[in-house]
């Protein structure tokens, strides 16, 4: 390879913006909005970090959001994630939000869209980091409330590409949202959603056929399933994977049996993305680096991995061009 790991030209399609806090931001962010936390101090915070699966996450990645108040708060949240992207060269990157996590505790629409979306128009002039913004409806919470969430985002459609589906995935199958993705659709977004992190193929196979997704997010439990494999590979529907994280959340026990390296090799558009840095460890370079130590990736496949995240991207081919062409001189 013409130069190491990180300097490979990438684009993240997986990261909650809610999910880049770190702890010496959540904490600086308690002090200025003077919000009491339940840790003494940044270390306490990190030390918190030890969970058995989703659930266990969610718990915490809800109660540290509290700290976001005002618009300055996610823009200061935001631009600290875009200056990674920067350092770590990626150049563009597909960011959800949950709405719910801040209007269902009395923060403004406006505000949260506000502070997101003015560090996304200075990353592009200051750091030469495009992006798009996926609004990502709570599925633990009901379809009505999903539902509620898009009309407030209405007026704010043309900056929101796509809408999505995170949180607790069992219990809570893409079908139940069906009507609100219809509705998304019919008003001009595209669509993703979180299927096969912890969730059977059943919930991949319903997001495919029933809120007509562009790609899944996660989606590693697909091999379960070899109809669906086959599915995914003939329509290459890309994999959002995320590494760091799903050894975090105990989805495999560790690297060395992650099945990214099995995906690829099984013709699937695998991606790696980051997911929640701040609270698995890592930004896209760790993600990209624990995958090659572990699984032993050649370079051939780590710059195909850096082209699946362009041509999973929702850039037109026309922007995707020049940095395929770029990946294209890496081997
Ligand atoms: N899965 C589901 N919901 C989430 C996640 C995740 O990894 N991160 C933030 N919300
Ligand atoms: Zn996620």
């Amino acid at each position: 390879m013409r130069s190491p790991l990180t300097t490979l030209p990438k684009a993240e399609l997986h990261i909650h913006i809610e999910g880049s806090l770190e702890p010496e931001m959540m904490v600086a962010l308690a002090q200025r909005n003077g919000i009491t936390l339940p840790y003494a101090s940044v270390e306490e915070v990190r030390a918190a970090y030890q969970f058995e699966n989703l659930q266990s996450f969610l718990d915490l990645y809800y109660a540290g959001a509290q700290v976001l108040q005002t618009e300055q708060d996610f823009y200061d949240l935001t631009w600290a994630y875009l200056q990674k992207c920067a350092a770590q060269h990626v150049r563009h990157t597909e960011i959800f939000f949950d709405p719910q996590t801040h209007s269902d505790r009395g923060i403004p629409f406006e505000v949260f869209h506000s502070g997101i979306t003015q560090a996304l128009k200075d990353a592009k002039t200051e750091l030469g980091v495009s992006s798009a913004l996926i609004l990502c409806f709570l599925r633990h919470l009901s379809a009505e409330a999903a539902m509620a969430t898009l009309e407030q985002a209405l007026p704010y459609r043309d900056s929101i590409i796509a809408v999505g589906l995170d949180s607790s995935e069992l219990g809570h199958p893409p079908s139940k949202f069906q009507a609100v993705f219809d509705r998304a659709r019919a008003e001009g977004f595209l669509t993703v959603a979180h299927a096969g992190e912890e969730g059977p193929p059943e919930y991949v196979w319903e997001a495919i056929r029933l809120l007509k997704v562009s790609r899944i997010d996660h989606g590693v439990r697909c091999v379960e399933d070899p109809a669906l494999v086959d599915y995914l590979v003939e329509h290459q529907i890309p994999l959002t994977v995320c590494p760091l994280s799903n050894i975090k959340l105990c989805v495999f026990d560790e690297m060395a049996q992650h099945n990214l390296k099995q995906l690829m090799e099984l013709g699937l558009c695998v991606t790696v993305n980051s997911d929640d840095p701040a609270y698995f460890g890592g930004y896209m370079a760790e993600n990209f680096q624990a995958v090659e130590s572990a699984l032993g990736l050649t370079p051939e496949q780590l710059v195909q991995l850096a082209k699946n995240s362009f041509k999973a991207s929702f850039l037109s081919p026309a922007e995707q061009q020049p940095y395929l062409q770029e990946l294209s001189t890496y081997i």
